[in-house]
């Protein structure tokens, strides 16, 4: 088959010979009777990694986050979330259809932060008129930007002086943590939960973890069975999950190379719009000029290179993109476009 460059997401990866290795061997069991070593292995590691009293194991991002969000909140509560999040905006208004929890958004500032002092203005008074606010959700990297560290204190204290869990979608959060310089639980810290997701730039087929303390755990477990998350031999898919987080994080600077490669060569052409910013990991954004907007995608795609349409096109480095293909993928941009 014919290899194709593909940079629309980081989601495309697929499992390498090592990772299926680790699949094909892995131990399993029951999970819904807490019965897969290699899942209990892979909750107890990430609870470990990330700082928390717990995790627990489910198929998606879109899952972690909805069962964290219907473990804080109750039908009649809201939360505060970025208008751009994937939580709000992508995830199919989970939180609002299936626990009655009511998105207060709020547009983000460029950086990916909120302006703290919006957060305090729209946060409810407790008065029957209104849904009580229960939570602040933030995103970190947002738009494969890295929060910066110094904000993470100045969000955690807006949540804790106006009563407010505070949830990260940390989807991407091994990438904002290299951006960084930190360890990931100098991130999550900050947080009451966090979300993670084992099939982005880590490189597993499938698979997130919801980290945070043993009761906040306890309750996702719950809604993780209402919503179909609860796997018999998921240790099948945790092995590749354990995998990714043994051997794929130490690598993400290689992709965060790749997207500044790529960022840096596209700007070298006429018209091109370029956002890059000094925060950006794995992300690069670029705007064709218009009349070159329409045939770009396909002109790409029959040069073997797939990416998503529009006028503002994100490209996503990651694990199966190696230095040769930016050069091609930059080249390729030269042809069409000169
Ligand atoms: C920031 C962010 N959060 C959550 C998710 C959801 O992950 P999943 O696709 O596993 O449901 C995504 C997926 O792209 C994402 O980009």
């Amino acid at each position: 088959m014919m290899r194709h460059i593909d940079l629309r997401s980081d989601t495309v990866t697929k499992p390498t010979p090592e990772m299926r290795t680790a699949m094909a061997e892995a131990r399993v069991g029951d999970d819904v009777f807490g019965d897969d070593p290699t899942v209990n292995k892979l909750e107890a590691t990430a609870a470990a990694i990330f700082g928390k009293e717990a995790a627990i194991f489910a198929p998606s991002g879109t899952q972690t986050n909805l069962i964290s969000l219907l473990s804080h909140c109750e039908r009649g509560d809201e939360y505060i979330v970025g208008q751009t999040a994937h939580t709000y905006r992508y995830e199919a208004g989970g939180a609002a259809v299936l626990g009655s929890i009511q998105p207060q958004p709020l547009d983000l500032n460029p950086d990916g932060t909120f302006d703290l002092e919006r957060v305090a203005q729209v946060i409810k008074p407790d008065d029957y008129h209104f849904a009580r606010s229960r939570l602040l959700c933030v995103e970190n990297t947002h738009n494969g930007l890295a929060l910066p560290m110094e904000y993470l204190p100045r969000v955690a204290d807006c949540a804790a002086t106006n009563g407010l869990r505070l949830h990260l979608d940390g989807a991407r959060i091994f990438n904002a943590a290299v951006k960084c310089n930190v360890e990931v639980r100098e991130i999550a810290h900050y947080f009451d939960s966090i979300s993670v997701c084992l099939s982005k730039g880590l490189g597993a087929p499938v698979g997130s973890v919801l980290c945070g303390d043993r009761q906040t755990v306890a309750r996702a477990r719950r809604w993780r069975k209402m919503v179909g998350g609860g796997m018999r031999q998921a240790g099948i898919i945790a092995a590749a999950g354990l995998f990714a987080l043994e051997h794929n994080t130490g690598r993400l600077q290689v992709d965060h190379d790749h997207a500044r490669l790529l960022a840096e060569g596209l700007a070298e052409i006429d018209g091109y719009k370029v956002e890059y910013d000094q925060a950006q990991t794995n992300m690069v954004f670029v705007s064709p000029p218009y009349d070159k907007a329409a045939g770009l995608q396909d002109y790409l795609r029959t040069n073997q290179v797939l990416i998503l349409g529009g006028s503002r096109i994100r490209l996503v480095t990651h694990l199966d993109i190696s230095r040769e293909d930016i050069h091609t993928v930059i080249g390729l941009f030269k042809s069409y476009s000169t």
